[in-house]
């Protein structure tokens, strides 16, 4: 990993137009960034923000440190890092949680997931000085995307770093747009930025904040005021007014938004306008095998898998062990193209490949089911 101060385009500079550049050496994509880290706060005990300076374009070969350059990016939108740890090089996405109306540095705020790779490495390791590679910005999670007089924003844990970049970027523009920002903690000591939200709130009437505290018992805190428990559809129903006129953009474990969901809707909500984005597991489940299966060789490697109807080719390759690239696992950072050498596929990604690529034979595994025996060259 990248040390201290090292030289943007020296030798220990994190796996920058290696693993970056995809399974099939593909030349750096334009949106491959250098970032320097500049500063690293904590935001809660568990998570914290780590801000970096742009350096000049990676596709340039220049990688000086001199003038930085910003990305330009929608609130909501996120990058995929690529980090070499302990000489593996790995990959994960993080949303940006600063907003594109503070140009000059970005910023990202990881949570610890225990037992994680890489959200454990970052918390122990990355500090000012330290150099990494990131591609982007990726991502539709952005209010840009769905523009409206009224939003509902509701996120658990991490979840909140897309939302902080949108309701930072609507208050810095002074927009009035109206906003009800509900976010769930297991206590009051895990809400994230939550100083600054009420900070926000007291200089934006039409930003009405609600927090819902899971785990804190009855008898803590006495003077907390907001929601103890889950998101359910009381609390909805008593902090958002108007839910059926709102866009909503909800983030935040699976479980969370399967229950928020469920309360939106007997609220009064229109499950046509909520938008969601998963944080979780990037490998999908596979169903069981039932002997229906599609046989897909891995030419380079001489391993053939089956997969499964309702499977990807990713989840199936996984279960087999063979372990393939892969961040977001939704067809969105393009870090699992590979070139498909014969047979049909559906794919649904989510603009994680350009339309010129596919028309070259290349796929996403992490969204492809095979209709017929598929070769790919990997
Ligand atoms: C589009 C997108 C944006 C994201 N933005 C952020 C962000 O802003 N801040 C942030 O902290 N994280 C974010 N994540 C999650 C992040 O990419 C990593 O998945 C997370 O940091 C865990 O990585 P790890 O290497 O530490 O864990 P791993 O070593 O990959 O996993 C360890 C264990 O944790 C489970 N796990 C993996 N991810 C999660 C998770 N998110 N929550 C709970 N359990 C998990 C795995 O299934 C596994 O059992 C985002 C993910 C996506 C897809
Ligand atoms: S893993 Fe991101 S597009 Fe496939």
């Amino acid at each position: 990993m990248t040390g201290a101060g090292s030289e943007a385009s020296g030798p220990n500079v994190t796996g920058a137009g290696s693993e970056a550049s995809g399974p099939n050496g593909n030349k750096p994509r334009p949106t491959d960034h250098l970032l320097a880290c500049v500063d690293r706060s904590d935001t809660t005990r568990e998570m914290a923000t780590f801000t970096f300076r742009v350096l000049p374009h990676i596709a340039d070969g220049e990688g000086g440190e001199e003038d930085s350059q910003t990305i330009a990016f929608e609130p909501g939108q996120f990058l995929s890092f690529t980090l070499d740890i302990d000489g593996r090089s790995v990959q994960r996405c993080y949303s940006i949680s600063s907003p594109p109306t503070r140009p000059g540095t970005l910023s990202i705020s990881v949570k610890r997931v225990a037992g994680g790779h890489v959200s454990n490495w970052l918390h122990d390791n990355m500090a000012p000085g330290m150099v990494i590679a990131a591609s982007g910005p990726l991502g539709r999670f952005t209010y840009t995307a769905r523009p409206a007089e009224k939003y509902l924003f509701i996120s658990a844990g991490s979840g909140i770093t897309p939302v902080m970049s949108m309701v930072r970027a609507i208050t810095d523009a002074n927009a009035p747009t109206d906003i009800v920002f509900v976010h769930s903690a297991r206590s009051v000591d895990d809400i994230p930025f939550r100083d600054e939200l009420e900070d926000l709130a007291q200089r934006h009437p039409n930003l009405t904040l609600a927090f819902a505290a899971t785990r804190m018992p009855d008898d803590e805190l006495p003077e907390w005021t907001g929601h103890r428990g889950r998101v359910d559809r009381a609390m909805i129903e008593r902090v958002c007014p108007e839910l059926a006129d709102r866009i909503v953009f909800l983030c935040g474990p699976g479980q969370f938004r399967s229950g928020v969901r469920s309360a939106l809707v007997a609220a009064g909500g229109d499950l046509a306008l909520i938008h969601e984005e998963s944080f979780g597991s990037r490998m999908p489940t596979v169903p069981p095998d039932d002997d229906a299966g599609v046989v897909v060789d891995f030419t380079r490697r001489a391993r053939r898998i089956t997969v499964t109807p309702g499977t990807t080719i990713l989840a199936a390759a996984a279960a087999a062990g063979v372990t393939l690239p892969s961040t977001c696992g939704m067809g969105l950072c393009g870090s699992c193209k590979v070139v498909k050498l014969s047979g049909d596929v559906v794919m649904n990604h989510q603009g994680g490949i350009r339309a010129r690529e596919i028309s070259q034979g290349k796929i996403l595994l992490c969204c492809s089911e095979p209709l017929s025996p598929v070769e790919i060259d990997f």
